[in-house]
């Protein structure tokens, strides 16, 4: 068997958690594959709301393993509070969450350090989520890093020599701070770790892909946030993309089946960065309002704007999407007309391919189509579909050049309508 990815092609929180869960009982296995507490997947169903951060959205549907693979940055503190909040709900963990000995670990002083740059920024700022993710990341690839692996071998040794370095930057950047009750949270992190399956994943999910078992990699952030490919410096600090995957669960490319994008029917962004399509007009706050746009995991409004099929096609290529998912159809319900961008005018050129930066004077070409102005909420099937719906999926399908197989009308797990029956495949 092969590995299905699943992955956000706009600026994250797509709706990735949602689709995971639904796809779920297809699978035997989630693995997420990058990213970490920065992400914040989101869930409902009977009548329950749970966001998760490090933990992958396969959790809730019928004993499926899940795994944090090695391509993952894990912070104990935060993963031990999402353990127990879950675990006070009913939901028992500890013989399904499988982590992967080379995911590295963010210390307290990764937490201090992402604040201390963002502060040096100043006005150029990156608005990160605060969670330690570039430090860690940094510390990995500058070979400093510490693994899950090292908590079974001379922990507290490898800890003091990491947090020492820590500790000297900080005072070389004059940058004020209190590590006791952080490091007090963190080192109870570390035991609600060890209750946890430490694996050699790469071999774990090698196996059992060789038992044709299905895995589903999840993806967190979006595309247009990838180290590499997004609006680089205003991205996260790993590769979001489908290729993640690979290096982040040890799965050869030729190991990747599906690829799952998803996106929603407008566009939403936090933190800072360049943006074509935002509108800071009622419009867009209607976006905010309708689609309850506020950071799951910050809280922060987040930034509306017009679907942009300029950077969704840029997303596709890079991704090989073989299927969309469109998210959040139902916050369109009441508009009059609905906005694509399918170029942007640079310098009085029509621009249609991405180009290496979004930064300088652009302005969006759209093309506008009529709403559907129906209460989508309760449709169970795509036969109810409205006629200018069914002329909006149909106009991005062309234009994107991928079909769109799942179509998501409110945030319940019920509320998702798959197109295109496949499951006689
Ligand atoms: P993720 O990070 O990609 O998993 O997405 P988030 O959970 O951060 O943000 C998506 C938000 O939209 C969450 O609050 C979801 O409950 C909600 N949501 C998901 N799908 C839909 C939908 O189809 N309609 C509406 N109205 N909300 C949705
Ligand atoms: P999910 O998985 C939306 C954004 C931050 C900031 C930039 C860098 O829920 O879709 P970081 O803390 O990663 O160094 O921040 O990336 N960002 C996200 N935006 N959804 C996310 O995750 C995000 N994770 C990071 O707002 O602009
Ligand atoms: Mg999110």
């Amino acid at each position: 068997m092969k590995v299905d990815v699943l992955l956000g092609l706009q600026w994250g929180d797509e709706g990735k958690g949602k689709i995971v869960d639904v796809l779920t009982p297809k699978y035997d296995i989630v693995a997420r594959f990058q990213g970490g507490p920065n992400a914040g997947h989101t869930l409902e169903f009977e009548g329950q709301k749970y966001v998760l951060r490090s933990i992958p959205s396969g959790i809730f549907q019928g004993g499926k393993i899940n795994i944090i693979g090695n391509g993952v940055v894990l912070d104990p503190a935060l993963f031990k509070a999402e353990v127990e909040a879950l675990e006070r709900s009913g939901h028992d963990l500890t013989k399904r969450i499988y982590i992967s000995r080379k995911a590295h670990l963010i210390l307290p002083t990764h937490r201090i350090l992402d604040a201390a740059y963002e502060a040096q920024k100043g006005d150029v700022k990156i608005g990160t989520t605060g969670k330690g993710i570039g430090p860690t990341y940094t510390d990995k690839i500058s070979r400093n890093g510490l693994r899950i692996g090292d908590i079974e071998q001379n922990f507290e040794q490898k800890y003091k020599a990491a947090i020492d370095r820590h500790i000297l930057i900080l005072k070389q950047m004059n940058y004020d701070f209190d590590l006791s009750q952080l490091e007090k949270e963190w080192m109870e992190g570390i035991e609600t770790i060890k209750r946890f399956k430490l694996i050699d994943s790469e071999h774990f999910v090698n196996k059992e892909l060789a038992e044709d078992k299905k895995i589903l990699a999840e993806g967190a952030q979006g595309t247009m946030l990838d180290i590499d490919f997004g609006s680089y410096p205003y991205v996260t600090s790993s590769n979001t993309i489908s290729a993640g995957a690979s290096t982040g669960l040890g799965i050869a490319p030729s190991k990747i089946g599906e690829v799952y994008g998803i996106f929603k029917a407008y566009c939403t962004r936090v933190g800072s960065g360049p943006f074509p399509t935002e509108l800071h007009d009622e419009v867009g706050q209607k976006m905010r309002d309708f689609g309850n746009e506020y950071g799951s995991v910050t809280g922060r409004p987040r930034r509306c704007g017009w679907i942009d099929l300029v950077a969704l096609r840029y997303a596709i290529m890079v991704d090989g999407v073989t299927q969309l998912i469109m998210m959040k159809s139902d916050v369109m319900d009441t508009f009059e007309s609905i906005k694509a961008c399918v170029a942007y005018d640079i310098n009085g050129k029509e621009v249609e391919d991405f180009p290496y930066s979004i930064d300088e004077n652009l302005t969006p070409i759209y093309a506008e189509l009529p709403g559907w102005k129906t209460d989508m909420t309760k449709m169970q099937s795509e036969n109810e579909f409205p006629e200018e719906f069914n002329a909006y999926l149909s106009f991005l399908e062309e234009n994107l050049g991928v079909p769109i197989k799942i179509v998501s009308v409110g945030p319940d797990r019920a509320q998702t309508i798959i197109r295109y029956d496949d499951s006689a495949e």
